[in-house]
């Protein structure tokens, strides 16, 4: 079941309103989180408090529940949802304001806490991508709600016939439309460095620490566009789609379109992971 959380009521998902005079709907001014349920227990719990913590800051808007609420909340809506394998979607904006202004004043947070069930990937079917230039502003590192850029590259990479986007920004790799980017070669791991173009991906860092953990050769460092064409496995990671192989990029064969090794390993070890947390 589908159930939402607004400012303190609980409710059916499809009826919960907010006001049009709310800044996330006026503005795209709030930020959010999505976090995994896993038999019954958000996963990374942590790692998700503390990156809203981070991106509310940013935008300068108020933390609005504390840490125990937050966590209180989270076990409430996996047991009002009563589903083992779930997303909590997590939103706060800054509040409904008096009139429509780019100046904000002080507003209550609005407080969205969704659960809905957790659709798995089909790993079978791998991924085709096209790179594109990054068109978005220079904070990627905040988890906004204004997500109309990334919802652009992705809706257009799948109107020319692709899976998603990738985007390039002077010529080095950031991140994909709702992921985070790695490619593999001669054996080496290497993502972009978490900087304030890319999204700090809670599921990024976990695959970071296991490829560290298993002694698996890794860089953070830029990755060109000819690197991205040229690698011998490429991968994206996100908690919706945990991590996940791309075959084609721009039309071309990653390896022929094989399933990487490194990136069965990791696989292996992020579900083991999984189960480990729990
Ligand atoms: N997207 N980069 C972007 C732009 C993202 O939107 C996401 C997540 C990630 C990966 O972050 P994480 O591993 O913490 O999920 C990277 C979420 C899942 C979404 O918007 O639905």
């Amino acid at each position: 079941m589908s159930i939402a959380y607004l400012n303190g009521s609980w409710q059916p998902l499809q009826e919960a309103r907010v006001s049009v005079l709310d800044r996330g709907f006026m503005f795209g001014d709030g930020v959010y989180e999505v976090i995994p349920v896993y038999q019954g227990k958000p996963f990374a719990e942590d790692e998700h408090l503390a990156r809203l913590a981070t991106s509310l800051k940013e935008l300068h808007i108020m933390m609005p529940r504390s840490e125990a609420d937050w966590r209180e909340l989270f076990r409430e809506a996996i047991e009002r949802g009563d589903e083992d394998e779930a997303i909590l979607y997590v939103q706060v904006t800054r509040g409904v304001a008096g009139s429509r202004s780019h100046v904000y004043e002080d507003s209550e947070p609005t407080v969205l806490i969704t659960l809905s069930p957790r659709v798995k990937p089909s790993l079978d079917h791998r991924l085709s991508v096209v790179t594109k230039e990054d068109f978005r502003w220079s904070r990627g590192h905040i988890k906004s709600i204004s997500l109309a850029a990334n919802s652009l590259a992705k809706n257009e990479a799948i109107s020319e016939g692709y899976d998603d986007a990738i985007f390039i920004r002077n010529g080095k790799v950031t991140e994909a439309s709702s992921s985070n980017v790695f490619v593999v070669k001669d054996g080496v791991v290497v993502t972009p460095i978490a900087d304030n173009f890319l999204l700090h991906g809670i599921t990024r860092a976990q695959v970071v620490a296991l490829a560290k953990q298993h002694n698996i050769p890794f860089e953070e460092r830029d990755i060109s566009q000819e690197e991205l064409l040229a690698a011998d496995e490429v991968w994206v990671t996100a908690t919706s789609i945990e991590v996940w192989p791309v075959q084609k990029v721009n039309d071309q064969w990653i390896s022929n379109g094989e399933v990487g090794l490194i990136y069965k390993k990791i696989y292996n070890l992020f579900q083991e992971l999984k189960c480990q947390s729990n």
